[in-house]
């Protein structure tokens, strides 16, 4: 296994952050380091043909992802990990500006449950994909223009003298339009388009569609007296994301397959062709087991030989705001994983899966935590019980704690992501480690 400096491990986590400002991006750069590792793209529609050791990955919608290694043994089933690309925030509509007096502004949507407070006086910019007419047929590319572009300007104090007491609200159709230009003869469309056209060096007139996230400039740090933190956009949840992908990627081939799968559109509910709702992850499970050579039944055998980890971002406790805890479960900044626990199935943890956990982060020499949400506030979610639910395999929800879940900026342990690269490995290696035990 490898290991990894914490520091290192965390600035690894910074680096593919900010090469991932959207959930293409997040999958553009998962699938570039999949390839240096030597992993084998597969397309959807191809003919598959799978070598048992062989490394492989898989995109949908170029927003979602499942990469794996192909295990000797059919019949020891499969462990995997999953995460989600997406993050909430705001997104641009068709009719992308708006303008009102000599101002343009950018007419966005709310995608999933975003701080909005948290994005007034920021330097944010536009990250996506655009789809463009070209003559050799419709072409789709990325879009990630870094410098500042959009702001959100904060109302004087002057003129709303209860924010500090009241709270910052926008009204999600009238207050929350960024702001891009000061109005010219163009019309907004036009204005938008000439942007977009530029930043793409293609012609106005060739785009046709395109799907656009607000997003942060700033790039990730390291903060505290001695830099024991760290602060980024989306740690929730491609901290996730990219623990399973180095797990993946430093995980020797075994008899078991080794399987992450990166959903896309977990913020809004994963009912989607690219969700963890959706048939993606079973339709690769399906083509495995054919590609393996099972029959129905040894392929539901070797299910429930299998093991889910939901891995998704936990919540720390904040000092500022002890009455927002469990008491009896605080969890540290630089404590390590966390094992979240609700009885309603918000989270799939169940005695025996977060038991084997336990396990794997004692023979590494990881620490691990435990949550529980306060009893008189409403829960979050993961993918894991939808997961659970929909291939019938054990399952249990983790991940790295976390302040300010859904602000524009999260902050996290920096020695959190290392452990956390660790206790996946062990874990889609834990037919060795379980073994060992057993021996
Ligand atoms: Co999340």
């Amino acid at each position: 296994m490898t290991s990894y400096s914490p520091r290192a491990a965390a600035q690894t986590l910074l680096d593919f952050i900010a090469a991932s400002p959207s959930p293409w991006h997040a999958v553009e750069r998962a699938s570039h380091e999949l390839e240096s590792a030597g992993f084998i793209a597969l397309d959807e529609t191809a003919r598959w043909s799978l070598r048992p050791g062989a490394r492989y990955y898989v995109t949908r919608n170029a927003s979602a992802l499942i990469a794996f290694t192909l295990g000797s043994d059919p019949a020891q089933g499969i462990t995997l990990i999953g995460a989600h690309t997406d993050s909430p925030g705001l997104r641009v509509k068709p009719q992308a500006a708006d303008r009102q007096g000599d101002l343009e502004r950018l007419a966005v949507e709310v995608y999933g449950g975003p701080i909005l407070a948290t994005f007034a006086d920021r330097d944010l910019s536009l990250a996506g994909r655009v789809v463009l007419d070209t003559p050799e047929g419709l072409q789709t590319r990325l879009l990630h223009i870094a410098r500042p572009l959009l702001r959100l300007p904060n109302l004087a104090i002057h003129m709303n003298r209860e924010v500090n007491e009241a709270g910052l609200k926008f009204n999600k159709q009238t207050e929350l339009p960024p702001i891009f230009a000061i109005s010219n003869a163009l019309t907004s469309a036009q204005r938008f388009r000439a942007l977009l056209a530029q930043e793409l060096n293609c012609a106005a007139e060739a785009l046709l569609s395109w799907e656009l996230a607000v997003c942060d400039t700033q790039a990730g740090v390291f903060w505290g007296a001695e830099e024991e933190f760290i602060a980024a956009p989306q740690l929730d949840n491609l901290a996730s994301c990219h623990g399973a992908l180095r797990a993946l990627i430093d995980s020797p081939p075994s008899p078991q397959t080794a399987l992450i799968a990166l959903f896309d559109h977990e913020e809004v509910g994963s009912e989607s062709s690219a969700g963890a709702g959706g048939s993606f992850l079973n339709d690769v499970l399906e083509r495995i087991a054919q590609q393996q050579g099972l029959n129905p039944e040894d392929q539901q055998r070797a299910r429930r030989q299998s093991f889910f980890i939901s891995a998704d971002m936990a919540h720390a406790w904040h000092p500022n705001f002890p009455q927002a805890y469990e008491p009896g479960h605080r969890i540290r900044i630089n404590g390590g994983p966390v094992i979240k626990y609700n009885a309603n199935q918000r989270y799939s943890t169940n005695a025996e899966s977060a038991a084997r956990f336990m396990a794997l982060c004692a023979k590494t020499g990881i620490p691990c935590q435990h949550y529980a949400h306060r009893s008189d506030l409403g829960c979050g979610s993961t993918i894991g019980p939808i997961l659970a639910a929909r291939l019938g395999i054990p399952a249990i929800d983790i991940g790295s704690p976390l302040w300010a879940m859904h602000s524009l900026r999260e902050s996290a342990g920096a020695a959190d992501h290392a452990w956390l690269i660790q206790a996946l490995s062990a874990a889609l290696q834990r037919k060795s480690f379980e073994q060992k035990k057993a021996r």
